[in-house]
């Protein structure tokens, strides 16, 4: 089956972001993954509720698939979920009542990810799996766009796989044309790209490459 391709706006040109955006979708995204950070879970600052109004606004369709690195969740999350997003997920670390939270993104009619980083264990799925839609593994430090994949995480892909045969597993970071065989091999099916992307001179070429490197 074709991977799911998730461009991250991070990595778009800011200043032409309007056509960046009109790019990928007509390149063949999936879905437009928005990165919010807030300097305080990391040290960044990106977008807020008001952009994803504003591309909701102008692209009626297209699944807007909000990443929070963002701590304390909630109030973001009823914000984001009345400005158009259609998936949102957490990290379990930055808010104190995790089931609360989790339910708080299917109560606002958005599906629910829980996002874990490089070195967070899988013991916080046993409990909330139920709650997902998805989970989006961190394969680098959440924060930056343009790191290196950490290979490390791909065992925990695996045992994901393994242990929760039904649920979506999506890849955030470093994915590149070159390892996303392996990345899929393992058990993900969709894939979060910024530099893959726009550091391309073919945004089309770039989305169908990565979405056709499948298991074999
Ligand atoms: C990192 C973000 C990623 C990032 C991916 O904190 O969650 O979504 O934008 O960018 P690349 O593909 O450049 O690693
Ligand atoms: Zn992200």
């Amino acid at each position: 089956m074709r991977n799911k391709i998730l461009p991250s706006l991070l990595a778009a040109d800011l200043m032409h972001l309007a056509q960046e955006v009109d790019a990928v979708i007509e390149a063949g995204a999936d879905m437009l993954h928005l990165d919010v950070m807030d300097n305080h879970y990391v040290p960044n600052l990106t977008f807020g509720p008001a952009f994803c109004r504003a591309l909701r606004k102008h692209h009626k369709t297209i699944p807007l698939d909000v990443h929070l690195m963002v701590s304390p969740v909630d109030t973001l999350i009823e914000q984001f979920a009345a400005s158009g997003a259609s998936r949102i997920s957490i990290h379990p670390d930055a808010t104190t009542h995790l089931n609360r939270s989790l339910q708080l993104i299917t109560n606002n009619a958005c599906q629910a990810g829980l996002v874990l980083n490089p070195a967070t264990p899988l013991d916080c799925l046993t409990y909330c799996a139920h709650q997902l839609s998805f989970v989006l593994v961190m394969t680098v430090n959440p924060g930056f766009g343009g790191q290196q994949l950490i290979p490390e995480v791909l065992p925990k892909i695996k045992a994901i796989r393994r242990q929760f045969p039904e649920l979506a597993i999506c890849v955030d970071g470093g994915v590149t044309e070159q390892h996303i065989a392996t990345l899929s091999e393992a058990g993900a099916s969709e894939f979060v790209a910024g530099s893959a992307i726009f550091n391309s001179d073919n945004y089309k070429k770039s989305i169908q490459a990565l979405a056709m490197q499948t298991a074999s």
